[in-house]
Protein backbone atom coordinates (compact mmCIF):
# COMPACT_ATOMS: atom_id res chain seq x y z
CA UNK A 1 0.00 0.00 0.00
CA UNK A 2 1.33 3.49 -0.72
CA UNK A 3 2.26 5.21 2.70
CA UNK A 4 0.39 8.54 3.62
CA UNK A 5 2.70 11.18 4.76
CA UNK A 6 0.19 12.04 7.58
CA UNK A 7 0.32 9.13 8.97
CA UNK A 8 1.77 8.14 12.38
CA UNK A 9 4.16 5.23 13.32
CA UNK A 10 1.59 3.74 15.73
CA UNK A 11 -0.79 3.67 12.36
CA UNK A 12 1.94 2.62 10.16
CA UNK A 13 2.65 -0.60 12.40
CA UNK A 14 -1.19 -1.85 12.24
CA UNK A 15 -1.48 -1.48 8.72
CA UNK A 16 1.70 -3.26 7.48
CA UNK A 17 1.71 -5.77 10.06
CA UNK A 18 0.33 -7.98 7.75
CA UNK A 19 3.29 -7.84 5.71
CA UNK A 20 5.67 -9.35 7.99
CA UNK A 21 6.86 -12.53 7.51
CA UNK A 22 6.51 -13.58 11.33
CA UNK A 23 4.19 -13.48 14.32
CA UNK A 24 2.83 -10.14 13.16
CA UNK A 25 1.30 -9.11 16.36
CA UNK A 26 4.45 -9.39 18.40
CA UNK A 27 6.89 -7.71 16.27
CA UNK A 28 4.58 -4.96 15.94
CA UNK A 29 4.41 -4.35 19.74
CA UNK A 30 8.23 -4.83 20.09
CA UNK A 31 8.56 -2.07 17.40
CA UNK A 32 5.93 0.09 19.65
CA UNK A 33 8.58 -0.38 22.61
CA UNK A 34 11.73 0.89 20.75
CA UNK A 35 8.93 4.00 19.73
CA UNK A 36 8.57 4.86 23.28
CA UNK A 37 12.09 4.14 24.59
CA UNK A 38 13.24 6.16 22.28
CA UNK A 39 10.47 8.96 22.98
CA UNK A 40 11.99 9.00 26.59
CA UNK A 41 16.11 9.05 25.42
CA UNK A 42 15.26 11.95 23.20
CA UNK A 43 13.80 13.96 25.69
CA UNK A 44 16.47 13.73 27.91
CA UNK A 45 19.24 13.74 24.81
CA UNK A 46 17.18 17.35 24.52
CA UNK A 47 17.98 18.06 27.99
CA UNK A 48 21.56 17.54 27.91
CA UNK A 49 23.35 20.55 29.02
CA UNK A 50 20.90 21.58 31.39
CA UNK A 51 20.89 18.44 33.35
CA UNK A 52 23.69 16.35 34.77
CA UNK A 53 23.99 14.35 31.96
CA UNK A 54 26.97 14.75 30.31
CA UNK A 55 30.13 13.15 30.69
CA UNK A 56 31.54 9.87 31.98
CA UNK A 57 31.11 7.41 34.34
CA UNK A 58 34.19 6.41 35.34
CA UNK A 59 34.02 3.17 33.89
CA UNK A 60 34.67 1.26 30.18
CA UNK A 61 32.78 -1.19 29.13
CA UNK A 62 33.57 -5.02 27.71
CA UNK A 63 35.28 -3.48 24.93
CA UNK A 64 37.40 -1.17 26.55
CA UNK A 65 35.50 2.29 25.72
CA UNK A 66 34.54 5.17 28.07
CA UNK A 67 31.26 5.05 28.74
CA UNK A 68 29.15 8.05 29.09
CA UNK A 69 26.06 8.93 31.63
CA UNK A 70 24.15 9.08 28.46
CA UNK A 71 25.20 5.42 27.22
CA UNK A 72 23.74 4.08 30.84
CA UNK A 73 20.89 6.10 30.66
CA UNK A 74 19.79 4.75 27.52
CA UNK A 75 20.99 1.57 28.26
CA UNK A 76 18.80 1.40 31.06
CA UNK A 77 15.14 2.57 29.15
CA UNK A 78 15.58 0.10 26.31
CA UNK A 79 16.33 -2.80 28.14
CA UNK A 80 13.93 -1.65 30.97
CA UNK A 81 11.26 -1.01 28.45
CA UNK A 82 11.32 -4.73 26.79
CA UNK A 83 12.11 -6.17 30.04
CA UNK A 84 8.97 -4.54 31.55
CA UNK A 85 6.69 -5.21 28.40
CA UNK A 86 7.81 -9.32 28.18
CA UNK A 87 8.19 -8.98 24.86
CA UNK A 88 11.41 -10.37 23.98
CA UNK A 89 12.77 -13.33 25.62
CA UNK A 90 16.38 -11.46 25.23
CA UNK A 91 18.70 -8.74 24.53
CA UNK A 92 22.13 -8.04 24.21
CA UNK A 93 23.90 -4.56 24.36
CA UNK A 94 27.05 -2.64 23.30
CA UNK A 95 27.07 -1.99 27.14
CA UNK A 96 26.59 -5.14 28.52
CA UNK A 97 29.25 -7.48 28.99
CA UNK A 98 26.63 -10.59 28.36
CA UNK A 99 23.82 -11.05 26.60
CA UNK A 100 20.06 -10.88 29.17
CA UNK A 101 17.87 -12.86 29.26
CA UNK A 102 14.01 -12.36 30.10
CA UNK A 103 11.69 -15.29 31.69
CA UNK A 104 13.36 -17.14 28.98
CA UNK A 105 13.04 -20.71 30.59
CA UNK A 106 9.60 -20.18 31.73
CA UNK A 107 6.96 -22.22 29.64
CA UNK A 108 4.99 -19.71 29.18
CA UNK A 109 6.64 -17.14 27.85
CA UNK A 110 5.73 -17.80 24.18
CA UNK A 111 7.97 -14.72 22.98
CA UNK A 112 10.00 -15.43 19.65
CA UNK A 113 12.29 -12.50 19.39
CA UNK A 114 15.76 -11.59 20.42
CA UNK A 115 16.82 -8.04 20.29
CA UNK A 116 20.78 -6.49 19.63
CA UNK A 117 21.10 -2.51 20.38
CA UNK A 118 23.61 0.04 20.72
CA UNK A 119 21.75 2.23 23.14
CA UNK A 120 23.40 5.09 22.18
CA UNK A 121 26.16 5.63 18.84
CA UNK A 122 28.41 8.26 18.68
CA UNK A 123 27.99 8.76 22.34
CA UNK A 124 31.65 10.87 22.20
CA UNK A 125 30.21 13.81 20.38
CA UNK A 126 27.01 14.44 23.03
CA UNK A 127 28.97 16.68 25.25
CA UNK A 128 29.73 18.62 22.03
CA UNK A 129 25.75 18.70 20.91
CA UNK A 130 26.01 16.98 17.90
CA UNK A 131 24.14 14.11 16.65
CA UNK A 132 23.90 10.76 18.25
CA UNK A 133 21.54 7.89 17.68
CA UNK A 134 20.28 4.33 18.23
CA UNK A 135 20.85 1.33 16.64
CA UNK A 136 18.64 -2.09 16.81
CA UNK A 137 18.14 -5.28 15.44
CA UNK A 138 16.02 -8.06 15.70
CA UNK A 139 15.90 -11.87 15.10
CA UNK A 140 13.65 -14.54 15.91
CA UNK A 141 15.37 -17.00 18.55
CA UNK A 142 16.76 -20.71 16.83
CA UNK A 143 15.98 -22.32 20.11
CA UNK A 144 12.74 -23.71 21.21
CA UNK A 145 10.47 -21.19 23.38
CA UNK A 146 9.99 -21.49 26.93
CA UNK A 147 13.82 -22.91 27.18
CA UNK A 148 16.47 -20.41 28.07
CA UNK A 149 17.85 -18.47 25.45
CA UNK A 150 21.38 -19.27 24.66
CA UNK A 151 24.50 -17.51 22.73
CA UNK A 152 23.68 -19.34 19.84
CA UNK A 153 20.48 -17.00 19.61
CA UNK A 154 22.49 -13.84 19.36
CA UNK A 155 25.29 -15.03 16.93
CA UNK A 156 22.92 -15.46 14.35
CA UNK A 157 24.23 -14.13 10.40
CA UNK A 158 23.01 -11.12 9.40
CA UNK A 159 20.22 -12.43 6.84
CA UNK A 160 18.51 -13.81 9.30
CA UNK A 161 17.39 -10.48 10.83
CA UNK A 162 13.27 -9.69 10.89
CA UNK A 163 13.46 -5.96 11.34
CA UNK A 164 16.46 -3.45 11.74
CA UNK A 165 16.47 0.11 12.24
CA UNK A 166 17.94 3.09 14.19
CA UNK A 167 16.84 6.84 15.98
CA UNK A 168 18.62 9.43 15.35
CA UNK A 169 18.44 12.65 17.66
CA UNK A 170 19.32 15.34 15.50
CA UNK A 171 18.04 18.76 14.21
CA UNK A 172 14.65 16.73 14.58
CA UNK A 173 14.23 13.63 15.96
CA UNK A 174 13.67 10.27 13.33
CA UNK A 175 12.55 6.80 13.68
CA UNK A 176 14.18 5.28 10.64
CA UNK A 177 13.34 1.04 10.47
CA UNK A 178 13.02 -2.07 8.02
CA UNK A 179 11.05 -5.41 8.12
CA UNK A 180 12.27 -6.27 5.53
CA UNK A 181 10.39 -4.76 2.79
CA UNK A 182 11.57 -1.17 2.10
CA UNK A 183 12.90 1.53 4.41
CA UNK A 184 10.98 3.93 6.18
CA UNK A 185 11.74 7.27 8.09
CA UNK A 186 9.31 8.83 10.79
CA UNK A 187 9.96 12.46 12.66
CA UNK A 188 9.15 13.12 15.81
CA UNK A 189 6.65 16.10 16.72
CA UNK A 190 8.06 16.82 19.48
CA UNK A 191 5.14 19.09 21.10
CA UNK A 192 3.16 15.67 20.47
CA UNK A 193 5.25 13.35 20.93
CA UNK A 194 4.13 11.60 18.00
CA UNK A 195 6.52 10.42 14.94
CA UNK A 196 4.87 10.76 11.56
CA UNK A 197 6.03 9.00 8.01
CA UNK A 198 7.63 11.50 6.53
CA UNK A 199 10.07 9.68 4.72
CA UNK A 200 8.56 6.69 2.63
CA UNK A 201 10.50 4.34 1.19
CA UNK A 202 13.94 5.57 1.56
CA UNK A 203 16.26 5.02 -1.23
CA UNK A 204 20.40 5.37 -1.35
CA UNK A 205 20.75 7.52 -4.88
CA UNK A 206 22.52 4.68 -7.18
CA UNK A 207 25.63 6.94 -7.42
CA UNK A 208 27.08 9.38 -4.70
CA UNK A 209 29.46 11.98 -3.65
CA UNK A 210 29.97 11.86 -0.57
CA UNK A 211 32.37 9.62 1.23
CA UNK A 212 32.83 9.39 5.00
CA UNK A 213 35.71 8.40 6.83
CA UNK A 214 38.24 9.05 9.72
CA UNK A 215 40.72 10.43 7.21
CA UNK A 216 43.15 10.97 10.51
CA UNK A 217 43.61 7.54 10.68
CA UNK A 218 44.98 7.07 6.55
CA UNK A 219 48.29 6.18 7.39
CA UNK A 220 47.12 3.25 8.70
CA UNK A 221 44.95 1.64 6.49
CA UNK A 222 45.36 -0.96 4.10
CA UNK A 223 46.44 0.24 -0.14
CA UNK A 224 43.19 -0.43 -1.44
CA UNK A 225 41.55 1.62 1.00
CA UNK A 226 44.36 4.29 0.49
CA UNK A 227 43.64 3.67 -3.19
CA UNK A 228 39.99 4.34 -2.92
CA UNK A 229 40.36 8.00 -1.09
CA UNK A 230 43.00 9.20 -3.42
CA UNK A 231 40.41 8.15 -6.25
CA UNK A 232 37.24 10.24 -4.32
CA UNK A 233 40.11 13.25 -4.21
CA UNK A 234 40.81 13.60 -7.60
CA UNK A 235 39.55 15.79 -10.37
CA UNK A 236 38.00 14.02 -13.24
CA UNK A 237 34.13 13.31 -13.96
CA UNK A 238 32.18 14.32 -11.01
CA UNK A 239 35.23 14.03 -8.72
CA UNK A 240 36.72 15.29 -5.96
CA UNK A 241 34.04 14.22 -4.23
CA UNK A 242 33.13 16.08 -0.74
CA UNK A 243 34.05 14.87 2.71
CA UNK A 244 31.87 14.46 5.30
CA UNK A 245 32.16 12.86 8.76
CA UNK A 246 30.48 13.43 12.05
CA UNK A 247 31.73 10.58 13.59
CA UNK A 248 28.26 9.34 14.60
CA UNK A 249 27.62 6.18 12.32
CA UNK A 250 23.87 6.93 12.57
CA UNK A 251 24.35 9.87 11.22
CA UNK A 252 26.66 9.55 8.62
CA UNK A 253 24.39 7.10 7.35
CA UNK A 254 21.69 8.40 7.72
CA UNK A 255 23.08 11.91 5.42
CA UNK A 256 24.39 9.51 2.95
CA UNK A 257 21.17 7.56 2.52
CA UNK A 258 19.17 10.51 1.66
CA UNK A 259 22.43 12.65 -0.19
CA UNK A 260 24.20 9.89 -1.36
CA UNK A 261 27.51 8.72 -0.55
CA UNK A 262 29.90 5.79 1.39
CA UNK A 263 30.72 5.33 4.77
CA UNK A 264 34.07 3.45 5.62
CA UNK A 265 35.75 2.03 8.80
CA UNK A 266 38.46 0.23 7.61
CA UNK A 267 40.43 -2.38 9.68
CA UNK A 268 44.05 -0.85 10.10
CA UNK A 269 47.34 -1.61 10.75
CA UNK A 270 46.47 -1.01 14.61
CA UNK A 271 42.90 -2.28 14.65
CA UNK A 272 42.92 -5.67 12.86
CA UNK A 273 39.29 -5.74 12.82
CA UNK A 274 38.26 -2.35 12.69
CA UNK A 275 36.10 -0.83 14.79
CA UNK A 276 32.12 -1.35 14.14
CA UNK A 277 30.77 -3.97 16.29
CA UNK A 278 29.23 -6.23 13.82
CA UNK A 279 25.77 -7.11 16.02
CA UNK A 280 25.10 -3.90 17.41
CA UNK A 281 25.85 -1.83 13.96
CA UNK A 282 27.15 -3.03 11.12
CA UNK A 283 24.18 -5.75 10.44
CA UNK A 284 21.18 -3.70 11.18
CA UNK A 285 22.54 -0.68 9.14
CA UNK A 286 23.36 -3.18 6.33
CA UNK A 287 19.94 -4.42 6.60
CA UNK A 288 18.84 -0.90 5.85
CA UNK A 289 21.32 -0.13 3.36
CA UNK A 290 20.07 -3.07 0.94
CA UNK A 291 16.52 -2.89 1.67
CA UNK A 292 17.01 1.05 0.35
CA UNK A 293 19.12 -0.25 -2.87
CA UNK A 294 22.48 0.09 -1.25
CA UNK A 295 25.39 -2.19 -0.41
CA UNK A 296 27.31 -2.85 2.69
CA UNK A 297 30.45 -5.00 2.81
CA UNK A 298 33.24 -6.10 5.17
CA UNK A 299 35.81 -6.49 2.83
CA UNK A 300 35.51 -9.24 0.43
CA UNK A 301 32.35 -10.16 2.18
CA UNK A 302 28.42 -8.92 2.24
CA UNK A 303 27.98 -7.90 5.60
CA UNK A 304 25.31 -9.69 6.47
CA UNK A 305 26.68 -13.28 5.36
CA UNK A 306 29.91 -12.93 8.01
CA UNK A 307 28.70 -15.53 10.39
CA UNK A 308 29.15 -14.39 13.54
CA UNK A 309 31.84 -16.05 16.49
CA UNK A 310 30.90 -13.39 19.81
CA UNK A 311 29.07 -10.96 20.81
CA UNK A 312 31.15 -8.02 20.45
CA UNK A 313 32.74 -8.88 17.39
CA UNK A 314 34.32 -6.14 15.54
CA UNK A 315 34.30 -6.14 11.70
CA UNK A 316 35.94 -3.89 8.92
CA UNK A 317 32.32 -1.61 7.30
CA UNK A 318 31.92 -0.28 4.07
CA UNK A 319 28.20 0.79 3.30
CA UNK A 320 26.46 3.42 0.59
CA UNK A 321 25.03 4.21 -2.59
CA UNK A 322 25.78 1.02 -5.19
CA UNK A 323 27.71 2.44 -7.43
CA UNK A 324 30.25 3.47 -5.07
CA UNK A 325 30.64 0.63 -2.84
CA UNK A 326 31.26 -1.40 -5.94
CA UNK A 327 33.85 1.27 -7.05
CA UNK A 328 35.56 0.59 -3.73
CA UNK A 329 35.44 -3.29 -4.19
CA UNK A 330 37.38 -2.98 -7.01
CA UNK A 331 40.01 -0.95 -5.23
CA UNK A 332 39.89 -3.40 -2.42
CA UNK A 333 39.59 -6.80 -4.92
CA UNK A 334 43.66 -5.38 -6.56
CA UNK A 335 44.98 -6.06 -3.01
CA UNK A 336 43.41 -9.08 -1.63
P1 LIG B 1 29.56 4.15 19.98
O1 LIG B 1 29.40 5.60 20.39
O2 LIG B 1 28.26 3.41 19.97
O3 LIG B 1 30.63 3.43 20.76
O4 LIG B 1 29.97 4.10 18.45
C1 LIG B 1 31.01 4.92 18.00
C2 LIG B 1 31.32 4.54 16.59
C3 LIG B 1 30.43 5.12 15.51
O5 LIG B 1 29.32 5.81 15.91
C4 LIG B 1 31.30 6.07 14.76
O6 LIG B 1 31.03 6.01 13.42
C5 LIG B 1 32.67 5.64 15.10
O7 LIG B 1 32.62 5.03 16.34
C6 LIG B 1 33.61 6.80 15.13
O8 LIG B 1 34.86 6.32 15.43
P2 LIG B 1 36.16 7.23 15.31
O9 LIG B 1 36.05 8.28 16.36
O10 LIG B 1 37.29 6.27 15.51
O11 LIG B 1 36.16 7.82 13.92
MN1 LIG C 1 30.59 2.79 22.70
MN1 LIG D 1 27.90 2.82 17.95
MN1 LIG E 1 27.03 3.01 21.62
Amino acid sequence: MAPKTNQTLGEFIIENQDSFQYSSGELSKLINAIRLAAKVVNHEVSKAGLIDILGGVGETNIQGEDQQKLDLFANDKFIQTLRNREIVCGIASEEEDSFISINSNDKNNQNKYIVLIDPLDGSSNIDVNVSVGTIFSIYRRVTPVGTPVTIEDFLQPGNKQVAAGYVVYGTSTMLVYTTGDGVNGFTLNPALGTFYLSHPNMQFPEEGKIYSVNEGNYVHFHQGVKDYIKYCQMEEGDRPYTSRYIGSLVSDFHRNMIKGGIYMYPKSSVTESGKLRLLYECNPMAFLAEQANGLAIGGKTRIMDIEPTELHQRVPFFCGSRKMVEKLQEFLNKYH
